[in-house]
């Protein structure tokens, strides 16, 4: 592109999710003849259950296919309302929720609505990427709030009390975690409230992040910070039914706001964007979550999720250089791979290209590339779940969602890469151009 006045600047700030990128990386290396095992994307490898299917079909065959109330139609408005009520013990009217096209844009939503250039927003690191894609994108200031692997992938007490200011406008969460699959606890629900009641900008907002809610293991429960009362009239809650109900390519989500006036706002938003979302599938998603069908498939597909869990888990901890903590929920697994950074000679390729003037790409992000184009086992890099304070973690993360079968040929492989020193001299012969940016 010649015209550097054709795009808007404010383009440059705009990140985006790698998970969806590696496909390119995939395309590459089939057409380099391998078969590239996919542990990259977040996506249930399950249908959506058939009873919600039907009421879609249905609802196209019976004409309901045009514009609707850009808030949501009323009657799964009010099954959100029901649902949040019963889930989390607070009264909900319908008019506080709004109907979105998946999870993503009330993320983007809160953002743009609650948060002026130079206000502070803290989030998860490592965490979902699209937050800090919209944090940047407006000029705020990002606050990362490190997870801790040592601490289960929770957050340090002591390091979320320096982040919490008067400037503090929005505090995202998300529990159970994307990337790490870590939960929070009780305890660490109420001291977020606790300082964000005490030390952030009297206006602050939390935005509560559950699309990952129904999918916990070791029958723990999933706690929500719109429960305590010293945030609910602070707290947007934000929710997906991609991951419950296998629906990722429907696009439905919804976001349910402290006040009607500010689901006004965001009402405002879909005009602007969407219009409304699609009502046959709207209807769909209320069937969703009336049938209590759907609560047995979901129980049974988590149940299929912590079975994967158990096998992946323990076959990654048998690898040496791989330390992988249990993940309490979604369906990804997080190892550190510290260990083979430093047997393959990675961290020190890094380190000398970097004396060289270089810009390399890091560590993880050299690994996870290998596995690609030597190993044929597609992953997510660290530094796609958070480009600020990615340097010296060295993580990959696999996606849970594929067959036992697949799984375990997928741990082989990244087996199989971790002591081979040949092919990782090779690879980094083959392809400079990838590691250094
Ligand atoms: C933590 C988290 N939040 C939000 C989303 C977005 O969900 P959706 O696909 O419904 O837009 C995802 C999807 O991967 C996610 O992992």
């Amino acid at each position: 592109m010649t015209d550097t006045t054709l795009i808007a600047d404010r383009m440059d700030n705009l990140g985006d999710e790698t998970a969806f990128k590696v496909g390119d990386d995939i395309r590459r290396a089939e057409e380099n003849g391998l078969d590239v095992i996919r542990l990259n994307l977040g996506e249930p490898d399950f249908s959506s259950p058939e009873n919600i299917n039907a009421v879609a079909i249905e609802n196209i065959r019976m004409g309901n296919a045009n514009y609707c109330d850009p808030q949501g139609i009323m009657p799964l408005r009010e099954s959100i309302a029901r649902y949040v009520h019963k889930t989390r013990q607070v009264e909900i009217d319908p008019d506080q929720v709004v109907v979105t096209s998946g999870g993503k844009p009330p993320i983007g939503y809160s953002v743009l609505t609650y948060v002026n250039a130079g206000d502070e927003v803290i989030y998860p690191n490592p965490g979902f990427p699209i937050y800090e894609s919209w944090i940047r994108y407006v000029n705020a200031v990002p606050r990362p709030l490190t997870l801790r692997e040592d601490k289960n992938f929770r957050f340090d007490i002591e390091d979320l009390k320096p982040l919490i200011s008067r400037k503090t406008k929005l505090i995202i969460l998300n529990s159970p975690s994307n990337p790490t699959g870590g939960m929070l606890t009780q305890d660490d629900l109420d001291a977020i409230a606790d300082l964000a009641a005490r030390n952030a900008h009297p206006h602050f907002r939390i935005l509560s992040d559950e699309v990952y809610e129904k999918i916990i293991f070791d029958s723990r429960e999933h706690i929500s910070i719109l429960s305590n009362p010293r945030v609910t009239e602070h707290t947007i809650l934000m929710n997906s039914h991609s991951k419950t109900y296998a629906m990722t390519g429907w696009r439905i989500g919804y976001a349910v706001l402290p006040t009607i006036e500010e689901a006004r706002l965001f009402r405002q938003w879909n005009i602007n964007t969407c219009s409304c979302v699609p009502p046959f599938i709207q209807a769909a998603a209320q069937q969703a979550i009336d049938d209590p069908a759907n609560d047995t498939e979901v129980a049974q597909m988590t149940q299929q999720f912590e079975t994967r869990r158990d096998a992946v888990i323990q076959a990654l901890n048998e690898i040496p250089g791989i330390c992988c903590m249990t993940p309490g929920g979604a369906f990804y697994a997080f190892p550190n791979i510290s260990g083979i950074c430093q047997a393959l000679g990675i961290l020190e390729h890094y380190e000398r290209l970097r004396e060289q003037g270089l810009n390399p790409i890091q560590p993880a992000s050299m690994f996870q590339l290998f596995l690609i184009y030597h190993h044929g086992v597609a992953t997510v890099d660290r530094s796609s779940f958070g480009s600020l304070f990615c340097e010296n973690e060295h993580y990959i993360r696999l996606s849970l969602a594929s067959d036992l079968d697949t799984l375990e040929e997928g741990v082989r492989r990244i087996g199989a890469a971790s002591s081979d020193t040949e092919g990782w001299a090779q690879f980094k012969q083959d392809y400079k151009d990838l590691i250094c940016q």
